[in-house]
């Protein structure tokens, strides 16, 4: 599975442009490809009739009501998501999103037939104070409880558009952790400066079932050779 996290780039123009470059080269199945678009393109993405399935990358802690500015689970599916990202490190850091606000997030995502990508990793601070495992299951606590599909993405803060990467051994022994508390239905992928040239080695990582990919998603030709490195 390769998902796309556009974040808040582009314009209709541009994001069209790319979505029907990434149409030529996504296979139906195999890996799957989901682009977690800005929420004002989905609905316009979704009659496009694209091989690939679309997320947001966020929504409400509350199914409706008097939040200005909000965009609720139930929208998102509405618009044809089918996926939504929760608890993005930059949601996390920028908008101070807690532990109880991202549980709410994501019951409501399950509530509204999305399957929620949750988001977990360590700052480089907590990394050198060899925190990390720590940091990590306090941050999957919430899904726990739950038996219903969801997906985890391992995304170190500090790999985040910083072209830093951790080594497979690295990535291996955290998916090892996580994947000790979770049912194995539940997808994990890696995410944080993956590009066209480190997916196809990446993919020898036991264990890790696909990427999330920021920056290099939005450039057709770099997004093509992740998703070749994995059919
Ligand atoms: P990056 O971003 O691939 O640009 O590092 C990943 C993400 O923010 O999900």
């Amino acid at each position: 599975m390769i998902v796309a996290n556009w974040k808040m780039n582009g314009t209709w123009a541009s994001l069209e442009a790319l979505a029907s470059e990434i149409k030529l080269f996504t296979p139906d199945l195999d890996p799957q490809v989901v682009v977690c678009a800005p929420s004002p393109y989905i609905a316009s993405l979704s009659k496009l009739n694209l091989p690939f399935a679309l997320g947001g990358q966020d929504c409400s802690s509350h199914p409706q009501g008097a939040f200005t500015g909000e965009v609720s689970a139930p929208m998102l599916k509405d618009c044809g998501a089918e996926f939504v990202l929760i608890g993005h490190s930059e949601r996390r850091l920028y908008h101070h999103e807690s532990e109880e606000l991202l549980k709410e997030k994501y019951q409501r995502a399950l509530e509204s037939g999305l399957t929620p990508i949750l988001c977990a990793g360590e700052t480089l601070e907590e990394r050198n104070q060899n925190i990390t495992f720590k940091v990590i299951e306090d941050q999957l606590k919430l899904i726990e409880s739950t038996h219903q599909p969801a997906i985890i993405a391992y995304e170190p803060r500090w790999a985040i558009g910083t072209g830093l990467i951790p080594t497979n051994n690295e990535i291996k022994e955290i998916l090892h952790a996580i994947r000790d508390h979770l049912p194995m239905s539940v997808k994990l992928l890696y995410g944080g400066s993956v590009t066209g040239d480190n997916a196809s080695e990446l993919k020898n990582i036991p264990g890790l079932n696909g990427l999330l990919v920021g920056g290099a998603s939005l450039k057709a030709h770099e997004f093509r050779k992740i998703v070749n490195a994995w059919m």
